[in-house]
């Protein structure tokens, strides 16, 4: 076809003009504050400029045409409106024709129209970017392309088609083809000559009409095919071109050398070669401004503050340094990261020195808490162990292992005995307090208790750790084990983890015999009956020790203040602790003497030899104090009358009994009755015990004496009119007895201190 030699239409300007010459005498003042530096929206930064002495040399020349509205910059040489300018990269945009040829259907002749449009684009100066721009055809058969020359010659040419076979095969944004098609510009050309045609296909059926097409070159990036814009190009005029541009036609090294024409002089202009062009200056990475003005003066390259830029380069974590040419992101303290945003990796948050020294702080304060329960809990375990051994220690200092060995020698006695945990008597006695201290003596203090089953106990707390009190002790609770008897009172167990060992016995409410007989206003409601009563009980509950039990006991202090009475002045015979196990076959038995000084077995005094006529004796003291009202041992009587005993069998054998007897009772009692208890009480208290009668034979005949009391109650007020009171005279000397009581206690336990280390023996050594 060799269309592309038919030029009909040519406009012939050169492409390229050397720029060999400079204008050495009215040099341009870049930054020349008369210099018009904007036309219409866009900035005429140099080498361009719109008036002389503002650009560097004509082919920078821009005019700005003010008759339009807002006024527009053209390319003086070239006539080309300029749309903006880039001193960085060395291109220019201006606005370039779009060209159409239309079709009139239907075709004459059946002739194929091959209408063309053809024009030539020549640039003086600058040169078209081979890279940014195509050649582009839009239309249904249309074919663009555009025929390369070099001076005379035709170099070659290159073009697309545009088909559109049907209407809905165009695609938005594709301009590959269908409706659209681009080409690259070819090299090594001068000038260009664009041409546009329809094309015809044999057998296409077209509808009669106007069928237009577009050729055009453009700038590649700046043209998006749309099918709403296949019907708008057609009114399309321009398009952007892009263009590149050079100073001089010159490497930046060839520049270099002839410093006077150099343009990049200014310390912050860098040269560059951003085209085939030759060089341009441009400021450095990080500065902005006119690279052509020299340092210090307005509008040089100067560096720019990113940390004033927004939005801020750094992340919001990061602190902004500005450099020269740069900027510096520091992420705050525990974070990590170049700070800077995106691309950027930014900050993030590291597991950091807070979370480091969080978690050092948190394991000693968990190691510290460890060990401080840890020693909290071995200096409790410590201390438990502490008590545990203290209890042991009581318990074996408190003849535990004696006692165990006891109960276990004596099984079937055992059951009615326990031990008690100090916690539970402490906790009965409420810690031991004052208000329930029922009584106190030489051998410890009795408390009232009330154990978890609201049962009232009595609980006798020894006053010393005296192994000879723990033998004495453990004695009473052997002994005790082994009786059961309503006249004795009974034993419910012990404790023997405290300090000082601890019994726990029934409670007896109503005090002790010794109180019945002195206290007034007790004394009074003390029947003869009632006394009667307490001789035949507490005689019947020796009789049982002493004859009914596996093994004889004596009980060794028999006395008023061990016969407790209850509610109905029952007798309850108390406080084994001096008694003693005799075998039944051993008559005889070595002890220690013990015992209550009034109540004492003179004999047994003298000789140590202890039977259970000891107990008889007392007794017979005990049935004494009932019949007289008074004493055992009493300061207040003259000298030869103070021990009761004697008291009474002088009286007895001075026939004066009648006037040493109680006067209430002498009321209301029989006198036959009295004289008969007196006559038992005379036998009981004989020096020799073998001239003594047996507990037994005394119970006997004192129930006799009540069976027979309860029959003659009526005859009793006929004695009373018989009785005369002497005063009565007795020796203690008589007895041998002769003990200097100056002091004021007249219930003291016999045994010296000399006697004292003998009974640290045990008990079995003992029973020999
Ligand atoms: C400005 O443009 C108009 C319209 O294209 C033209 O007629 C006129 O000559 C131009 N003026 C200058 C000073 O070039
Ligand atoms: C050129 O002008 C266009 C439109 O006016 C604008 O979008 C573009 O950012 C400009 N380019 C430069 C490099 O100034």
């Amino acid at each position: 076809m060799a269309l592309h030699r038919k030029l009909s239409e040519q406009l012939v300007v050169l492409l390229h003009l050397i720029i060999g010459v400079q204008l050495v005498l009215a040099a341009p003042q870049p930054n020349d504050p008369s210099c018009n530096r904007i036309c219409g929206s866009v900035n005429i930064p140099y080498p361009f400029g719109t008036s002389e002495g503002c650009y560097l040399d004509k082919s920078f020349l821009i005019k700005c045409n003010n008759s339009f509205q807002p006024p527009k910059p053209f390319l003086a040489v070239d006539n080309i409106e300029v749309l903006n300018i880039s001193t960085d990269d060395g291109e220019l945009r201006v606005s370039n024709l779009v060209f159409r040829s239309c079709e009139w259907w239907p075709v004459y002749d059946n002739q194929p129209s091959l209408r063309r449009i053809s024009a030539l684009l020549s640039l003086s100066n600058f040169s078209i970017s081979l890279e940014k721009n195509s050649i582009f055809a839009v239309g249904c058969n249309f074919f663009a392309y555009i025929s390369g020359w070099q001076g005379q010659h035709y170099t070659f040419m290159s073009g697309c088609t545009s088909v559109c076979g049907k209407s809905t095969g165009l695609v938005n944004g594709s301009c590959s083809g269908l409706g659209c098609c681009h080409s690259a510009i070819p090299e090594n050309a001068t000038k260009y000559n664009l041409t546009v045609q329809s094309i015809y296909t044999n057998g296409s059926s077209r509808t009669s009409g106007q069928s237009c097409g577009l050729g055009f070159i453009g700038e590649t990036q700046a043209y998006t095919f749309s099918t709403l814009d296949f019907e708008n190009l057609m009114n399309r005029e321009t398009v952007p071109l892009l263009l590149d541009w050079a100073i001089a036609n010159k490497k930046c090294e060839d520049a270099q050398k002839n410093w006077s024409s150099y343009l990049c002089k200014a310390a912050n202009s860098n040269c560059s070669e951003p085209n085939a062009l030759g060089y341009i200056c441009k400021c450095p990475e990080g500065y902005q401004g006119n690279p052509y003005i020299l340092d210090g003066k307005d509008g040089s390259c100067q560096d720019i503050d990113e940390c004033k830029d927004h939005p801020n380069p750094c992340n919001a974590n990061a602190t902004c340094i500005n450099t020269n040419g740069s900027y510096q992101c520091t992420c705050l303290e525990g974070y990590k990261g170049d700070g800077r945003m995106p691309p950027g990796t930014g900050c993030s948050k590291k597991p950091g020195q807070s979370k480091i020294i969080i978690n050092i702080a948190l394991g000693i304060s968990i190691s510290l808490l460890i060990l401080l329960v840890g020693t909290l809990w071995v200096y409790w375990v410590m201390q438990r162990r502490k008590l545990i051994k203290l209890k042991e220690k009581f318990f074996q200092q408190n003849g535990g292992l004696i006692l165990q060995r006891q109960l276990l020698n004596h099984k079937e006695y055992v059951e009615s005995a326990k031990i008690f945990s100090a916690k539970e008597l402490g906790k009965a006695t409420n810690n031991y307090d004052k208000s329930r201290v029922l009584g106190q003596g030489g051998f410890g203090t009795v408390y009232k208790g009330i154990l978890s089953d609201d049962k009232v106990v009595a609980i006798k707390k020894s006053n010393v750790v005296d192994q000879s009190q723990i033998e004495q002790f453990i004695n009473e609770v052997v002994v005790l084990t082994k009786i059961n008897h309503k006249n004795v009172v009974k034993l419910l167990g012990c404790c023997l983890e405290t300090e000082v060992p601890l019994l726990v016995y029934e409670f007896i409410t109503n005090g002790t015999l010794f109180d019945h007989i002195h206290d007034k206003n007790l004394s009074s409601s003390l029947s003869w009956e009632k006394r009667l009563k307490v001789a035949s009980e507490t005689a019947g509950a020796l009789a049982y020790i002493h004859f009914e039990t596996s093994m004889s006991i004596i009980h060794r202090d028999v006395k008023t203040t061990n016969i407790l009475m209850d509610d109905n002045h029952t007798a309850k015979v108390s406080d084994f602790g001096a008694s003693r196990l005799v075998p039944l076959d051993h008559t005889r038995l070595t002890t220690v003497v013990q015992g209550t000084l009034g109540y004492l077995d003179p004999k047994y005094f003298h000789t140590s030899q202890l039977t259970e006529k000891s107990d008889v004796y007392s007794f017979g003291v005990v049935i004494a104090e009932l019949l007289t009202g008074e004493k055992a041992l009493s300061m207040d009587r003259p000298e030869a009358e103070r021990n009761l005993a004697m008291y009474f069998v002088t009286a007895m054998k001075e026939d004066r009994l009648l006037q040493i007897i109680d006067d209430r009772i002498l009321i209301e009692g029989n006198i036959e009755e009295i004289k008969e208890v007196a006559n038992i009480a005379k036998k009981c208290l004989k020096v020799r015990g073998e001239d003594r009668p047996s507990m037994k034979q005394v119970t006997k005949e004192l129930e006799g004496l009540r069976l027979l009391e309860k029959h003659s109650l009526k005859k009793v007020d006929s004695n009373i009119q018989q009785i005369t009171k002497h005063l009565p005279y007795a020796s203690t000397h008589a007895l041998g007895i002769d003990v200097d009581v100056g002091s004021s206690s007249m219930s003291t336990i016999v045994a010296d201190d000399s006697m004292k280390n003998q009974i640290l023996k045990p008990t079995d050594n003992d029973a020999r």
